[in-house]
């Protein structure tokens, strides 16, 4: 499979002795590139370490993880430089916009693809492009702190769409919107999915949107289970 992301036999322990949490269970999971899933569970069942370890952002404590070609970690990092792979290969949404409050909107969208080695114009341009696809480009000179929250949230997302990584993570990304909008996120992140061959996971319990997965992760207790969505038109 060139693309996607697939894990295997997924554990992640917090801590040691008594005080350890078993966070996520022996956990497989897989995504093809074009493919959005989503991921559903109680508040507790491992949503947000499943993410953080599909994202490199913590360890995980056994198990298997491929993303496209490469494996990234089997019962260790197989991949030395981490902060090159987050950067390059992930895309991030979280729940809190975590925008720098200092740079303006446009600037915010634009500074992973300027850290990844984008010229400035065309990564402003790129930004442009992404703000206006998430019906936000009137703000592009504004502040974050200027912003409403839902519009702080479609500029994260414009973020972490914007080095049109191979593999997009969101966690919660439609929590502050409205229907419509929660909608349209959905369908941005279905376009660029089939696009650019990305494969996306959304964590999410937004009733609004989990009719639309075609196929949906159920955890609990930090097991998955796999199951059919609707798969419902969007627009
Ligand atoms: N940094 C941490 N240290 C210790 N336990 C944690 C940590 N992060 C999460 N947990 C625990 O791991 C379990 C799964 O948490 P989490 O992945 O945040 O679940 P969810 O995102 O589904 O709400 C919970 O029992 C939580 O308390
Ligand atoms: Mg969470």
């Amino acid at each position: 499979m060139a693309g996607g992301i697939r894990i295997k036999a997924l554990s992640k322990r917090y801590g040691q002795g008594e005080t350890a949490v078993q966070a996520l269970r022996q956990v497989d999971l897989q995504v093809a590139a074009g493919e959005v899933v989503g991921l559903i569970g109680p508040s507790g069942s491992g949503k947000s370490t499943l993410l953080k370890c599909l994202g490199a952002v913590i360890e995980p404590s056994s198990g298997r993880m491929v993303l496209g070609d490469d494996c990234i970690y089997d019962n260790g990092w197989r991949v030395r430089d981490l902060r090159a792979l987050r950067r390059d290969r992930i895309g991030f949404v979280f729940q809190a916009p975590y925008l720098i409050p200092f740079l303006d909107v446009c600037d915010n969208v634009a500074l992973p693809a300027m850290l990844a080695g984008t010229a400035n114009a065309v990564a402003r341009r790129r930004a442009g492009e992404l703000l206006e696809a998430l019906d936000v480009q009137h703000r592009a000179r504004a502040l974050p702190a200027q912003l409403s929250g839902g519009e702080q949230q479609r500029v994260a997302i414009a973020r972490g769409l914007i080095n049109q990584p191979p593999v997009i993570l969101a966690d919660e990304p439609t929590a502050p919107l409205d229907s419509e909008r929660a909608l349209a996120v959905i369908a941005i992140l279905n376009n660029m999915a089939q696009q650019f061959e990305t494969a996306v996971i959304v964590v999410t319990h937004d009733e609004k949107i989990i009719p639309t997965f075609r196929r949906l992760y159920q955890i609990r207790d930090g097991q998955t289970r796999e199951t059919a969505g609707e798969g419902r038109p969007l627009g």
